[in-house]
């Protein structure tokens, strides 16, 4: 038995890989695991990883460096690496770091416990990928123990891998095929989340808008929006990304009509340029994803929408970069995720031979920045005077005095209240200021 033994988890990845954590968390818990906060007390120290650029590889690198002198303090701990870089670096991550005892890749995770029990046995270390065969079990095992007390948002993983083929793009690669969970897996999971207090769930998905895609024509994501606004509780239900090609009028009307269905749209643009586009194979023309943002935010009001966008893409001269910032400065989106191109091993763009030069590639990083600042600002600063129905996450981080919550289109608030409000609770937030994070106000008189 493995009962008394600790684990710690970090996560140096997205979303779904807090997603992943979590069903790690789980298992380990139901072979009597328990968590600790400090890796040095930890039987069991995994983590998480990420492969989408190359920075946050050489992070997990160094982080291993330093939590071997941990494992060398504590005879018997073990140190593994699960994620996106596990399945990409496979056994090279035992030749840059011979004392990590195991890797999982992400299609792999639901075999924890069967490798742990190898892993018992030899002192071989082991490694686990592939993105083949079987999709996660959809095991029915207590979700709510990973929720820790108090926790009002979470995320579920409800799509597992990508069929797009984006030319700069590792992730399909690493996280396999589309495959959607079955539905009622998805609300089971959910609502276990909610019997342990969460008021919020973020659905998660490489393109989440394609959900049942796969499975014929039995469900699809309204039909899950639909079943979950019926669970009893939960307060917000939230999706991300959002591929613009699976963005339809079905499921704008939805999201417009849907009271539990949250007023955002992650849709990334990737690029503001046509033959930029094309070579990145993401299937849409700028006139197409302005007309279509255009179309969202005509029928949803008070919607946000963000984007990622990724800057010196192979072949993006000088004349290219400028009409992608006329694009931003046009389509004014609520706030962008701005990446520095990173050359991926085994995708289409990395061996193209018009690679921008590194140093240009961050000169316009700087400008891309200052441009979408402005803009985010500007659109906060716009909001002052209006009113907005906040869920309360609790005092804020920069002032313990204030509190913290997000609105209806995900916009941070910061907000004074005479009596405080609870953690979990939905108030209303009247915005006096704009700021780059968001807006700051005060509780809106009851
Ligand atoms: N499935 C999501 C994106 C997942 S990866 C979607 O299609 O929108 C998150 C973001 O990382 C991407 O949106 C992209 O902007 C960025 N990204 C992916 N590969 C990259 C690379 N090679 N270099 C820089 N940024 C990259
Ligand atoms: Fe990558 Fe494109 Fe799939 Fe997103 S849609 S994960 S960018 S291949
Ligand atoms: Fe996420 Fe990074 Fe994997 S962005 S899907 S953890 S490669």
């Amino acid at each position: 038995m493995t009962a008394g033994k600790t684990y710690h988890i970090e996560i140096w990845g997205c979303q779904m890989n807090v997603a992943d954590a979590a069903a790690a968390a789980r298992r380990l818990e139901s072979l009597g695991y328990t968590e600790v906060p400090d890796p040095a007390d930890a039987d069991l120290v995994l983590l998480e990883t990420c492969c989408v650029r190359e920075k946050p590889e050489h992070k997990v690198y160094s982080r291993l460096g330093e939590l071997r002198r941990f494992k060398e303090a504590r005879p018997g701990m073990k140190l593994g690496v699960c994620g996106c870089m596990a399945e990409k670096e496979g056994r090279t991550i035992l030749r840059h770091a011979p004392f990590v005892d195991l890797v999982i890749g992400p299609r792999r995770l639901a075999r924890l416990p069967e490798i742990l029990a190898e892993l018992a046995e030899s002192d071989e270390p082991l490694v686990e990928t592939g993105v083949d065969g079987e999709p996660e079990p959809e095991d029915a095992q207590d979700f709510s123990r990973y929720t820790r007390a108090g926790e009002i948002k979470a995320f579920v993983n409800i799509i597992e891998g990508c069929n797009y083929r984006c030319a700069y793009c590792i992730v399909p690669a690493v996280r396999g095929a589309f495959s959607s969970r079955a539905p009622d897996a998805v609300a089971d999971e959910v609502r276990r989340l909610v019997d342990a207090g969460v008021r919020e769930v973020t659905l998660l998905g490489q393109s989440v808008l394609a959900y049942g895609r796969d499975r014929g024509k039995a469900f699809d994501i309204v039909t899950l929006f639909a079943q979950l606004q019926e669970i009893e509780g939960l307060a917000r239900i939230r999706f991300t990304t959002n591929h613009p090609l699976e963005v339809t009028d079905r499921i704008i009307d939805a999201v417009a009509a849907m009271p539990k269905v949250m007023e955002h749209f992650h849709m990334p643009i990737q690029a503001g340029e046509d033959s930029l586009l094309t070579a990145m194979k993401r299937g849409y023309t700028v006139a197409r994803y302005a007309e279509l943002l255009g179309r969202i935010r005509a029928r949803i009001p008070g919607v946000s929408v963000t984007s990622d966008v990724i800057v010196g893409f192979p072949g993006e001269t000088d004349a290219i970069f400028e009409t992608c910032l006329e694009t931003y400065a046009r389509l004014r989106f609520d706030q962008q995720f701005m990446f520095v191109y990173s050359p991926r091993p085994g995708t289409p763009a990395a061996t193209r031979p018009d690679q921008v030069p590194p140093a240009v590639r961050v000169a316009r990083m700087q400008r891309l920045v200052e441009l979408q600042n402005a803009i985010s600002t500007a659109i906060t600063a716009a909001a002052a005077g209006q009113t907005f129905d906040v869920l309360v996450e609790g005092p804020s981080e920069r002032d313990p005095a204030r509190y913290a919550g997000r609105a209806r289109n995900d916009k941070a608030m910061v907000f004074t209240a005479e009596q405080g409000p609870r953690r979990g609770e939905l108030v209303r937030v009247v915005a006096e200021q704009g700021h780059l994070w968001g807006c700051s106000g005060r509780l809106a008189a009851r």
